[in-house]
């Protein structure tokens, strides 16, 4: 089959580790396995249109556009990406592309978009390659769109599906793979159930780390093994409390890994200190919430000051009052985005 021209759009979210994913070896294969929420509403959504050449370029023929200009900006990182995958796809210097992407969350919120960015692009590529291979199956474009994404940054292969992806080899989980996200399909307790999280946008700057220099720093780290032993029984503990339904469980091994990621970044050499005083402010005001009500709101952190808060569906509505009454307060400009648990990407 040949493809002369089209163009395909796909939407893909953001995800939010549970068990975090920080440390890797060569080619983007992690040091532990993680666990992540796919999110619903923090989406990246990339239109590609494509054009056959006359005669295949010696090199990658793009133009990029972000919200709607022209931007050299994000070039380096989408011809590093398109390098890397070359490999798995190599009718992409047969084409001229055009890439146009958009966030529905406000940009330079401090919310990473390489995630959702990374995931909608290897899905708009693997569209193209189907067409070019009609007979492909669905699980072999799921999963090759899961090992690309990877390729562009680790943590956006466990957003082309929902609701839990496991990222990671792991004996007790069925099938998990190094080189891609796949679907938790153990018992999930209804507790888990459009879970939700809300993230305070706390600090909008650039992040002081990338995750490009984290993840190398966790190659001569003092506590690396013990950490990465830790990801495999926090992903055992949480795989019981998903059949439990045990909130109280969730909290401390949630709570006590975004803590975790933070002491290695703290404990590396050169070390970085990403919590912001507000940061610490509203994990304070969270540990009394959950002393004076009970309920079962805990936070997690990424590589920096934002504050993703995670809650049941059941007590959203007091939790969500909280948070406007308490915890607005410390967001920069007072913002936050309430988002739930998703069921992945879609094709528009
Ligand atoms: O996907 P990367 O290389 O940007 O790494 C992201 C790592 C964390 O977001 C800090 C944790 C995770 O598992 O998502």
């Amino acid at each position: 089959v040949t493809v002369e021209q089209g163009e395909v759009t796909w939407q893909s979210p953001s995800n939010i580790a549970l068990v975090k994913y920080w440390g890797k070896l060569e080619h983007q294969i992690p040091a532990n396995p993680s666990i992540s929420f796919t999110l619903n509403s923090c989406r990246t959504t990339t239109k590609l249109k494509f054009q056959k050449k006359q005669k295949p370029a010696a090199d990658f023929d793009f133009r990029l556009f972000f919200e709607g200009d022209e931007k050299d900006a994000f070039r380096p990182k989408i011809l590093k990406f398109m390098q890397r995958v070359e490999p798995y796809l190599p009718f992409l210097k047969d084409y001229e592309f055009t890439i146009e992407t958009s966030n529905s969350f406000p940009h330079s919120s401090g919310i990473a978009s390489s995630a959702s960015g990374m995931s909608a692009l290897a899905l708009c590529l693997m569209s193209l390659e189907r067409q070019l291979d009609p007979e492909m199956d669905e699980e072999y474009f799921t999963r090759k769109s899961s090992f690309l994404a990877r390729l562009g940054s680790g943590s956006a292969c466990r957003s082309i599906e929902g609701e839990l992806v496991v990222w990671g080899m792991h004996n007790n989980i069925y099938r998990s793979s190094d080189l891609y996200g796949v679907p938790f399909r153990d018992e999930v307790h209804d507790n888990f159930r459009n879970y939700r999280d809300t993230i305070l946008l706390v600090d909008k700057d650039e992040k002081q780390v990338s995750s490009t220099l984290g993840h190398d720093l966790m190659n001569d780290h003092p506590y690396a093994e013990t950490r990465f032993r830790q990801a495999h029984d926090n992903l055992d503990k949480l795989k019981k409390i998903f059949r439990s339904g045990d909130l109280s469980e969730f909290i401390k091994v949630v709570e006590s890994e975004a803590l975790t990621l933070h002491a290695m970044m703290m404990t590396s050499q050169p070390y970085f200190l990403l919590m912001k005083p507000n940061t610490l402010a509203i994990i304070n005001k969270i540990f009394r919430f959950r002393e004076e009500t009970g309920l079962h709101l805990c936070f997690t952190l990424d590589a920096g000051a934002n504050v993703h808060l995670l809650f049941p569906e059941k007590e959203a509505q007091e939790t969500l009052e909280f948070i406007e009454a308490e915890l607005k307060q410390f967001c920069q400009n007072g913002q936050y985005i309430n988002d739930r648990v998703g069921s992945g990407a879609k094709k528009l």
